[in-house]
């Protein structure tokens, strides 16, 4: 398989390339080429890197190729991690971000489209990540829309944890937490749907819990990591990419996550956006779990995460950065 990471000297990249090379993204029979992306400043730190993926002997490693050039980066990927993006600077405003991201990720749409595998399965990691992921599958017309995705595994695994840790038991027991809308202050980690053991999660917890400390603390986490590590999340969020990349080639099995993906319409959720639903994968394909009740609070929830991505969505198309 070939798989390429951008952004790859970057901490996230850091902490990703390894663990792919190692078999843990697609298993301990599939080998993997691997090229790293990057921007010319970035090549020389991530030429070091691919010295030490050579010392680590890793088995599955047939190759690894660092370049500056995204048309021969995702020359026949079968999966692309799109982890590469400008930061927010200081005082930048969202507009100013999405602008330079877009810059970004419509020439890397352009460049899968022209080159991918028609298997190609496509994570954006890089913020504002549901957007990108967007203005990336706007650029390759030939590219089902279905194999762009965005990731918000991260505000899941999060969740699932902060429950886990809440209730005193271990993380394996919590099941049915969905994440909707957008991988931002607005996302809605919802816990209406699971359970711990069995029981329903709304039984065991109360409901100024939920509302005043659950929702804050899994959407405000990246915060918290930033504040005592001094740096943002990478380790947790390379390990968010690797769950969803290998639920989305193997299957969930009886169990869903949470993964935003093109909308179409489920939910209420504007078809062709970008949102987080709760997601079986099934076939090597993402499904949205149907069926689920969804409260007056549930709706007020995703309504104002879905209306922020469409305010990125006008944003971008304002910019001249659609298609
Ligand atoms: P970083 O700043 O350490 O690394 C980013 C790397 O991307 C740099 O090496 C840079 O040279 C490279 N880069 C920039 N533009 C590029 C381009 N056009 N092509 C290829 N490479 C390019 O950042 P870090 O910590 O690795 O985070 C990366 C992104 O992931 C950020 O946007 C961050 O906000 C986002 N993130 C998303 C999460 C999620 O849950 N969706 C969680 C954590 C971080």
């Amino acid at each position: 398989m070939n798989v390429t990471v951008t952004g790859a000297a970057g901490q996230i990249g850091y902490a990703l390339l390894f663990r792919i090379a190692s078999g843990q993204l697609l298993g301990p029979t599939t080998p993997v080429n691997l090229t790293m992306l990057e921007i010319p400043e970035g090549l020389a730190a991530a030429e070091g890197t691919a010295l030490e993926l050579q010392d680590c002997a890793f088995p599955l490693l047939r190759a690894v190729t660092v370049t500056a050039d995204p048309v021969r980066a995702f020359d026949g990927v079968n999966i692309a991690l799109l982890v590469g993006s400008r930061p927010r600077a200081v005082g930048m405003e969202r507009v100013g971000l999405l602008e330079s991201n877009g810059r970004i990720f419509g020439p890397q749409g352009a460049a899968l489209n022209a080159g991918a595998a028609a298997d190609v399965r496509v994570l954006v990691v890089g913020n504002p990540a549901n957007t990108n992921a967007l203005v990336a599958s706007a650029f390759a017309p030939d590219i089902p829309a279905a194999r762009f995705t965005a990731m918000t595994r991260l505000d899941h695994n999060r969740g699932v944890a902060q429950l886990a840790a809440k209730l005193g038991v271990h993380v394996d027991q919590v099941r049915g937490l969905s994440v909707w809308g957008n991988h931002s202050a607005l996302q809605y980690p919802d816990v209406n749907h699971a359970t711990v053991g069995g029981i329903p999660v709304t039984d065991l917890v109360d409901e100024g819990w939920l509302v005043d400390e659950f929702i804050p603390r899994v959407a405000g986490r990246g915060y918290e990591i930033i504040t005592a590590r001094g740096a943002s999340s990478a380790a947790s969020a390379a390990s968010a990419a690797i769950d969803h990349v290998h639920d989305w080639v193997n299957g969930t099995g009886d169990q869903w996550t949470s993964a935003a993906i093109v909308s179409d319409g489920s939910y209420g959720v504007p078809a062709g956006l970008f949102s987080s639903f709760p997601v079986r994968g099934v076939d090597g394909r993402w499904e949205i779990v149907q069926g689920l009740s969804i409260n007056a609070f549930a709706r007020a929830r995703i309504d104002a995460s879905v209306a922020e991505l469409t305010e990125e969505r006008e944003h971008v198309r304002a910019l001249g950065l659609l298609p």
